[in-house]
């Protein structure tokens, strides 16, 4: 059965765990799907594990677009949300509004997020009002890299640990069905968690929130470029493709690749007219 933000918000009542990954392609979102997995996020991480990108900031509204309906396309029981990306809601209520109903319609989007508490809360707002879900996400938030100076966990001093509390209350009134709540301590994360009656997703967050994501390719061992402290490798996916990929290379290169087997067939009395003719 389709998962739908009432399932979610419902799985948070009856104390069930909700599980999300991210994805960005169909046959990925597919396999996902096909697992039980409940959600899946196509992250503007889309930036850094498919494009090479430093960072999120370079990301665009059509790559988010063109990621998202694959995605959407692929996942016949999953959410599907799809990440508002940099600079596509910051800067108006306007910008907001029209944006996650692009994301909607051309993404076939169920829901979007947007990183940010107190300064975006008149976008949420706005957007809940267009009756577009959305999903906050508070804590390390990675569009403000350059504000933050880097990847930092997020709600250790008192100040941060307030605004962190404060954020989540404020985007839950402002009607946000769910939050993420990324790279932050254990023990603040399922403090959020029990004063919120709409669940809360992890990452890097412990095991207290209502659920947990992952960005898929860092869970298989296939983006290596950096692994953060929260990540767990659920299977060597990066080692298994460098082998068949190697295989591959080492059977074309001795000519036991394609086989017999591969190869379409043409009647002998075809052939000799087509080469005599
Ligand atoms: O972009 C992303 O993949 C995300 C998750 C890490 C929550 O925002």
């Amino acid at each position: 059965m389709k998962n739908t933000v009432v399932t979610f918000k419902e799985m948070k009542k009856k104390g069930e765990k909700i599980s999300m990954l991210t994805a960005y392609d169909y046959s990925t979102a597919k396999i996902i799907d096909e697992s039980g997995i409940n959600g899946i996020l196509v992250g503007d991480s889309l930036g850094n594990v498919m494009l090479g990108y430093p960072d999120t900031v370079s990301v665009t509204m059509e790559d988010m677009i063109h990621h998202g309906a694959a995605v959407a396309r692929g996942a016949k029981d999953s959410l599907v949300v799809i990440d508002m990306p940099f600079m596509s809601y910051q800067a108006s209520v306007y910008d907001a509004v029209i944006n996650a109903g692009r994301l909607m319609k051309e993404g076939r989007a169920q829901a979007v997020k947007l990183e940010g508490g107190e300064e975006i809360i008149p976008q949420v707002e706005a957007i809940v009002k267009a009756s577009i879900p959305v999903m906050g996400h508070i804590g390390l938030t990675p569009q403000s890299i350059n504000a933050f100076g880097g990847y930092k966990a997020q709600g250790r001093d008192l100040s941060s640990a307030k605004k962190l509390i404060r954020d989540a209350k404020l985007l839950e009134e402002a009607g946000a069905f769910s939050i993420v709540l990324e790279c932050v301590p254990a023990e603040l994360a399922s403090y959020v968690t029990s004063q919120l009656s709409i669940p809360t997703i992890g990452i890097g967050g412990g095991a207290g929130t209502d659920g947990q994501i992952l960005v898929y390719a860092d869970m298989l061992a296939m983006f290596s470029d950096y692994k953060p402290k929260f990540v767990k490798h659920f299977a060597n996916v990066g080692q298994v493709m460098k082998e068949g990929f190697r295989a591959y290379d080492e059977e074309v290169k001795a000519g036991t690749y394609p086989a017999a087997e591969h190869n379409y067939s043409i009647s002998e009395e075809v052939l000799n007219q087509a080469i005599n003719d």
